[in-house]
C-alpha cells in the first residue's frame, strides 16, 4: 500500500500534528453502500465519514477496559407512578454523588418521565451505576453512552514529546 505524508502545520492553540494521506482497497459493492450510508447521515465527504468510523471504534474499545477515565450519559424512560422508583433512582445517585455530575429530568406527559443522568469516573464505576439504575423495576428503557474525550481527540495521539495542556 502506498502512503504519502502530507505536513499541516497546527492552529496556534493545537499542538502540531500530522496528516497522513492513505489508499484503502475495498470492493466496490461495499464502497457503493458505504457511500449511501454517510450520505444519509450528512457527511460531505468519505474522509470525515472515515474518521468518525475510526474514532468510534478506539473509543469503544478504549471505554470497555474496566479502570480508564470516561464521561458518560445515562438516559432513562419511567414510569413516575411506580412505587418509590423515583426514589430509588434518586438514592442510587446519591450513594454514587462522586461520580454523578448532573441530572436532567423531564416530564414527558401525565405519566412518563425522560431522566438524562452525566457521569465521569472510571469506567467500571459508570458502567455498575447504569446497570442498576437501568435495571431498577418500572425504568422502561435505558442506555448508557461512554465516552473518552482523550480517546476522541487527537491529544492523546500526539508524537511531540512536549505536550501543551490548556485550562478548561
Ligand atoms: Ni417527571
Amino acid at each position: 500500500m502506498k502512503i504519502v505524508l502530507r505536513y499541516l502545520r497546527g492552529s496556534t492553540r493545537e499542538v502540531m500534528g500530522t496528516i497522513s494521506r492513505i489508499g484503502v482497497s475495498i470492493d466496490s459493492d461495499l464502497l457503493h453502500r458505504f457511500d449511501s450510508f454517510i450520505k444519509n447521515k450528512g457527511y460531505e465527504n468519505r474522509s470525515e465519514a472515515f474518521r468518525d468510523l475510526i474514532r468510534d471504534r478506539l473509543v469503544g474499545s478504549a471505554v470497555g477496559a474496566p479502570n480508564v477515565p470516561v464521561v458518560a450519559s445515562v438516559t432513562l424512560i419511567y414510569d413516575h407512578h411506580t412505587r418509590l422508583l423515583p426514589e430509588k433512582l434518586a438514592d442510587l445517585q446519591h450513594e454514587s454523588h462522586a461520580i454523578v455530575v448532573s441530572t436532567l429530568h423531564v416530564h414527558l406527559d401525565h405519566d412518563r418521565c425522560l431522566e438524562v443522568i452525566v457521569l465521569r469516573g472510571r469506567s467500571r464505576d459508570v458502567q455498575a451505576l447504569a446497570d442498576r439504575l437501568i435495571s431498577t423495576k418500572g425504568v422502561r428503557h435505558g442506555r448508557l453512552v461512554m465516552s473518552s474525550p482523550e480517546i476522541a481527540s487527537h491529544r492523546g495521539h500526539q508524537h511531540h514529546h512536549h505536550h501543551h495542556h490548556h485550562g478548561h
